[in-house]
């Protein structure tokens, strides 16, 4: 009896945003600005910290127009301000949720320079999609990173150092956990400095939380292409794992993926700037600046 062989499942189709753009930008900025807003509640000093992780990317980079990969970008918001300070920059910002590409393309598609690819950075292929036409100067990333599972995290280190110049920079700002093991008061320390800070600004009371602007956005009417997509995929906005939340599992994995230098340039508590270098054969590419320990101005190099 003649046997029928098994039809392939229909691989899904590709999904690269363009159907889903908010095209209304007001609504799309007003959704945006609400995302940086309850993000803030999360991150204390979030502007200040985008600001120190450009400084990094326009100091290490040495040049007006550096390429710049943001991993696990949500609507933009660090392209966004990069561009802002280094306009002549180039910005490939990557998340893998169709609503916040959508959105992030909304309110921002006619920045020059600010290109968003949706891919999602478990899946191998998403270095193919980036179309970059020269090594990047600098990978950045923003509380995204602690989504993956640790070798997940290892392989998107080593993939982002194979895309990164000699002496090119990983920037990542995130919320990471000390080692509760080795300094068990200190990793309390961390945690205390984050929850009085938020209690003394959040005292008069909470804005809209991740879980609010979540359930109010899938709701949105401009959105419902991309939500429907949201939804084909099963991407929930829940992390894939809770294993990658400890600095140790970040720095390894960044030693891991051979880079060079590895330590943190910031921090407040929990929440820092981890800063990894790629090996360059001419040494330091980062000029050195003196030190001033008083008010007297810094004669610049
Ligand atoms: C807390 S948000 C931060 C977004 C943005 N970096 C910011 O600071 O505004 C975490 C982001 O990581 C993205 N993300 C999580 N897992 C991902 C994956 N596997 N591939 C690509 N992006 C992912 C989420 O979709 C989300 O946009």
């Amino acid at each position: 009896m003649p046997v029928t062989p098994p039809v392939p499942p229909t691989p899904p189709t590709p999904f690269d945003g363009s159907a889903g753009i908010l095209a209304d930008r007001r609504i799309a900025q007003h959704w945006t600005q609400r995302w940086d807003r309850q993000q803030e509640e999360f991150l204390p000093e979030r502007e200040a910290l985008f600001d120190a992780l450009i400084d990094v990317v326009q100091e290490s980079a040495g040049r007006p127009d550096p390429v710049v990969v943001d991993l696990g970008c949500g609507p933009g918001s660090i392209g966004a301000r990069l561009l802002r300070r280094l306009p002549e920059a180039t910005v490939v910002s990557v998340d893998a949720d169709p609503v916040l590409i959508a959105l992030g393309r909304g309110a921002y598609g006619d920045v020059r320079g600010l290109r968003f690819v949706a891919a999602d950075l478990r899946r191998s292929g998403w270095v193919d999609r980036l179309g970059l036409d020269r090594p990047a100067d600098a990978v950045v990333s923003s509380t995204a990173l602690h989504w993956l599972d640790p070798s997940v995290l290892t392989s998107v280190y080593t993939a982002a150092a194979g895309l990164l110049r000699p002496g090119g920079v990983l920037v990542n700002c995130d919320e990471l956990e000390r080692d509760q093991e080795a300094a068990p008061t200190l990793a309390r320390l961390d945690r205390a400095l984050l929850t009085r800070e938020k209690d003394r600004r959040l005292g008069a009371g909470h804005g809209e939380d991740w879980y609010e602007w979540w359930e109010r956005i899938l709701a949105e009417p401009a959105l419902a292409t991309a939500v429907a997509e949201r939804e084909r995929q099963g991407f929930d906005g829940e992390h894939h794992s809770d294993l990658s939340a400890g600095a140790e599992v970040h720095r390894t994995a960044l030693r891991d993926a051979g880079f060079a230098e590895v330590g943190t340039l910031w921090r407040r508590g929990e929440v820092q700037l981890l800063c990894a270098v790629t090996a360059s054969p001419d040494g330091p590419t980062v000029p050195e600046r003196p030190h001033t320990h008083n008010n007297a101005p810094a004669p610049r190099p």
